[in-house]
């Protein structure tokens, strides 16, 4: 069977971590969608074509990847794909409980969750620890592309690019 790998997340901004789950997914399935969400839990520092723009660049490489975003449950842009499966990173035991919890929902709604473990050195990266370093004068470079931090620091800055 033909099977899309679905990515969610905010990607407020998207880190390395992103990057290398989307590479490892792009390497397995044969169509992965990142696909960015809303998390009603977050109040997000980019725009959506802000995300859009920077989740395309960093695919460009990647024939098979597709950046789209969707409203609504997750469960539901997946069935609207025809078999698609979820694709999660794991990042440490912390990640453990709460994916679970979603998973199980989303099977629920009849869609299957996979998990790739983080590598050791991405597990400790979120998108909050960018911005807040990023607004506190900190380094961001070891955990982002460079496009990426580019567009960081200018949302910081206030400056359009
Ligand atoms: N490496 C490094 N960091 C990672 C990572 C990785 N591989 N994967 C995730 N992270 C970080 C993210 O940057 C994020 O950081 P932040 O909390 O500082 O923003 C954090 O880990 C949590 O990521 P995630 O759990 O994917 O949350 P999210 O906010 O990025 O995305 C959605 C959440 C959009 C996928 C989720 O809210 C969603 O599906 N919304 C739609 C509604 C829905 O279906 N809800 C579920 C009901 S069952």
């Amino acid at each position: 069977m033909s099977r899309i790998a679905v990515y969610a997340g905010s990607f407020d901004p998207p880190t390395h971590g992103h990057e290398d789950v989307i590479k490892r997914a792009s390497d397995l399935f044969p169509r992965v969608h990142v696909a960015i969400g809303h998390n009603a839990s977050k109040q997000p520092m980019f725009t959506l074509d802000e995300r859009l723009n920077m989740l395309k660049d960093l695919t460009l490489p990647l024939p098979n990847v597709s950046v789209v975003w969707f409203e609504g449950l997750l469960a539901h842009y997946c069935r609207s794909l025809d078999g698609a499966v979820i694709v999660r990173g794991l990042r440490a035991t912390m990640d453990f409980e709460y994916e679970m919890q979603i998973a199980h929902a989303n099977a629920v709604m009849g869609v299957e969750s996979i998990f790739l473990p983080t590598k050791a050195a991405q597990s400790f990266i979120s998108s909050s620890l960018v911005k807040e370093l990023a607004r506190n004068g900190g380094e961001i470079a070891p955990y982002c592309d460079l496009k990426v931090v580019t567009t960081v620091m200018a949302k910081i800055k206030g400056i359009r690019i």
